[in-house]
């Protein structure tokens, strides 16, 4: 056996912990381990880190500290820990905590049984740390950024990342940058004064300094074929069409487009006006180069003759591109929702229009597309697929704001129009709601209700309404605008990097979701802008720089330290199942030829493949089914006789945190539970929790509240593994109150008391 030199601290927390435990039994229990060289009683070690650090330097290999909770002391958790760690020159993973203070003496009443968990407390640790990894290699990190979708939020993350000097590849797949907020002439501006700013101003400033920035390098008309995990990276390969027109040498002259013969639909209007199948999208494109359409071009050659820097080859083919990242952006935007699938919405009759296709024929004037009249009335008809039982249940955010917004620009330029707005609410966040007053004012009707149908006869409009009120009401117009429900615009893409997503396509951000804004499950992949859900320009831009900096703090040092728990397979255990890739909620793992291979960089360290791997070939370093047993095996040595002995396997995140809050809330709980902090709740397989019932008569087993598992769906498949447990312990004839799951939030230290009282009780009968 490697001979050890365990360093064990007790911290009496101001000798606040005395009256409840008796410390002296624990300095002398912690003599008498194995290996253990020193034992320091200290005072306040928060206070007084630094020379008690000083004293242990060089002398230990592994450290036990024994006091506060390192999840939620507020002077001394996880980070001040690093430093001490740091500070007497160990590996993260040689520590261990067992927390005497939040979990024992802040909420046990009865000195005895307090000190008798402690001890067990402290034991659980020790027999831990003894079998505890060191921490893997740092790993290399290339500093270079993929950001796919040139919008404005794509674009602002590229600036600001090429500002700090890390190499950017911004790929779009249009051949323009600027995605939809190019197609918006007036944007909203809302933080602190609510104002417009043209997209004709802002655009090509954005793109502009996207373009000139010797750190970015653009890659238009082109798309991710292929993403790769490797070594902690991630290899892309990117597809770019045929370049027909050398952006290096055209000029921008427009003599190609006036000798071409074919003319199609410019989809950049929305099929409103015509481009040529050689052309530019609209005339502040940038990069600013003609393109050309190949599903249109006859290769008739004209353009090459007049061309007069020699920019066209019409041989062109296309190029791929493949370069490694150490982090991504998906800044793709938003697709509209289709509204064909809404028959009662009419939407293919000429004048029934969407609001970002209303956008680009104001450009052109007011005129209606069915005879270029200028409306007489207008309805506008809000929630068009959205909320609604044909399209999308959720609410698409902006399309409210962005019909008063028209509303008002009509009734501004064209006050002898009639309009109207058919709503189920209103829902104009911020100073938005500046605009839907000014409407207000200006006279346009509101009807509260839903379309029933819009009709049409002789040229008119009919749009019926069922009224909230329960009447009915049809209101004539000459053209009606839909406020499009927004739906996700790339979910393949997502996929493609391992992301996980909603019901419908948009990207989960990674838990807790308050302050991880734009994270997803997949470490160092982003989502920014309405690439993540509808979101206005504004607010995307503020996403693509907040992003940058997430990005630059992950980059600075060009590797990434590794977690102390990963996941590693035993290769001659492997059958290749492939389940525990197919379950991993972070993408970390992927099938090889010789079995299940995980990248160490990816891996979150939650535990789900080591539950699910019907072969126990893939465990978790430092929270290992062993370890867990070893633990279990001395949770109540010192425990009375005659007591429920319960054991709580809390999540690291939320469901440990409620046991800290039990204690600092007051709760009191008789002293007949031990607590184990493991990883994500899903991380204990079947056969583990069966072999933990052996040794103790209780276990309950809690993680994170629905939809809040910081790996994803982890809570879920324990809730449903503790299920089909207490259905076959009942068959086998085990009571089956002896294994117990609770959904337990941070906040919930009450459902876990109650839950543990429960449990006693029902035990003890
Ligand atoms: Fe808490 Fe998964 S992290 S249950």
């Amino acid at each position: 056996m490697i001979k050890m030199s365990v360093g064990v601290i007790i911290c009496t927390c101001g000798n606040t912990l005395n009256d409840k435990i008796d410390i002296d039994k624990l300095v002398d229990f912690a003599k008498s381990l194995e290996d253990v060289s020193i034992v320091k009683r200290v005072e306040l070690l928060c206070k007084d880190y630094k020379q008690v650090a000083q004293e242990l330097k060089g002398k230990i290999d592994r450290l036990l500290f024994v006091g506060c909770s390192e999840r939620s002391s507020l002077t001394f958790n996880e980070d001040k820990i690093a430093q001490i760690l740091e500070e007497i020159g160990l590996d993260r993973a040689m520590f261990e905590v067992a927390n005497i203070r939040e979990q024992c003496a802040w909420v046990h009443e009865d000195r005895d049984g307090a000190t008798r968990k402690a001890l067990d407390q402290l034991m659980m640790a020790y027999v831990k740390l003894r079998s505890n990894r060191p921490t893997g290699d740092p790993i290399k990190l290339e500093k270079r950024v993929l950001v796919v979708g040139g919008g404005v939020a794509g674009m602002q993350c590229a600036i600001d990342l090429a500002k700090a000097g890390i190499e950017v590849v911004l790929v779009e797949k249009k051949p323009y940058l600027g995605g939809h907020t190019a197609q918006i002439p007036l944007l909203f501006q809302c933080e602190g004064w609510s104002s417009m700013c043209t997209s004709e101003c802002i655009v090509p400033v954005i793109a502009r300094e996207t373009t000139f920035n010797d750190k970015i390098k653009v890659i238009t008309n082109a798309e991710v074929k292929d993403v790769e995990k490797v070594n902690g990276n991630f290899s892309v390969t990117i597809e770019q069409e045929p370049q027909f027109v050398d952006p290096n040498k055209c000029v921008s002259c427009g003599k190609c487009a006036e000798v071409c013969p074919i003319e199609v639909p410019n989809q950049f209007d929305l099929g409103f006006s015509k481009r040529k199948a050689i052309d530019k999208d609209f005339s502040l494109a940038i990069p600013d180069t003609y393109n050309i359409l190949e599903e249109y071009c006859n290769k008739c050659g004209e353009c090459v003759k007049v061309c007069p820097t020699n920019a066209i080859n019409l041989d062109a083919k296309p190029i791929q591109h493949t370069y490694t990242f150490g982090a991504v952006v998906i800044a793709t935007g938003f697709s509209r929702f289709d509204l064909n699938r809404i028959a009662e919405l009419n939407y293919a009759h000429p004048d029934v229009v969407t609001s970002l296709e209303f956008e680009r024929l104001l450009t052109k004037g007011f005129k209606r597309p069915s005879d270029g009249k200028t409306p007489e009335s207008l309805v506008f008809v809000l929630c068009s697929g959205s909320r609604s039982e044909n399209g999308v249940p959720y609410c698409s955010k902006i399309c409210c704001s962005v019909i008063m917004k028209l509303a008002n620009r009509i009734t501004t330029l064209f006050p002898e129009t009639e309009v109207a707005v058919v709503y189920k609410d209103i829902r104009t966040p911020g100073k938005l709601e500046d605009f839907y007053k000014m409407v207000e004012r200006k006279g346009v009707e509101f009807i509260k209700g839903e379309v029933d149908e819009i009709t049409s006869d002789n040229g008119r409009l009919k749009v019926a309404v069922f009224k909230e009120d329960g009447g009915e009401e049809e209101i004539e117009a000459d053209m009606v605008v839909l406020a499009e429900a927004l739906v996700p615009a790339e979910v393949q893409l997502l996929k493609k990097f391992g992301v996980v997503t909603d019901k419908f396509g948009f990207p989960i951000e990674f838990q807790p979701r308050v302050i991880n804004p734009n994270e997803t499950y997949v470490d160092r992949v982003f989502v920014v802008g309405a690439a993540k859900g509808p979101e206005i320009v504004q607010n995307s831009v503020e996403s693509g720089s907040a992003v940058a900096m997430r990005i630059v703090e992950i980059l600075k040092d060009g590797e990434k330290k590794l977690q102390k728990f990963v996941s590693y397979v035993n290769k001659d255990l492997c059958s290749k199942c492939g389940i525990c890739a197919s379950m991993c909620p972070h993408d970390a793992i992927k099938m090889e030829e010789d079995g299940a291979k995980v990248d160490s960089a990816f891996c979150r360290g939650c535990g789900l493949c080591m539950s699910v791997c019907p072969n126990h070939a893939i465990q978790l370093i430092n929270f290992e089914d062993k370890q867990l047993l070893d633990q279990a095996e001395v949770a109540f040595k010192h425990a009375k006789e005659g007591e429920p002995r319960i054991l709580a396997l809390l999540c690291y995140w939320c469901s440990y945190a409620a046991a800290d809050l039990m204690g600092m809330k007051g709760i009191k709980l008789p002293p007949n539970f031990r607590t184990i902090r493991i990883r994500c709740s899903s991380s204990v397989n079947a056969g583990t929790l069966l072999e933990i019932l052996k040794k103790v008569d209780g276990v309950l087993i809690a993680g994170c509240p629905p939809k809040n598992c910081h790996h994803g769906w982890g809570n879920y498949v324990t809730a449903k593994r503790v299920k089909l447990m207490n259905e076959a312990m009942k068959q086998l004839g085990i009571n089956p109150d002896r294994l117990r799951w609770e959904f337990i939030g941070v906040a919930m230290w009450g459902p876990l008391a109650k839950a543990i009282k429960e449990m006693t009780e029902r035990l003890r009968s």
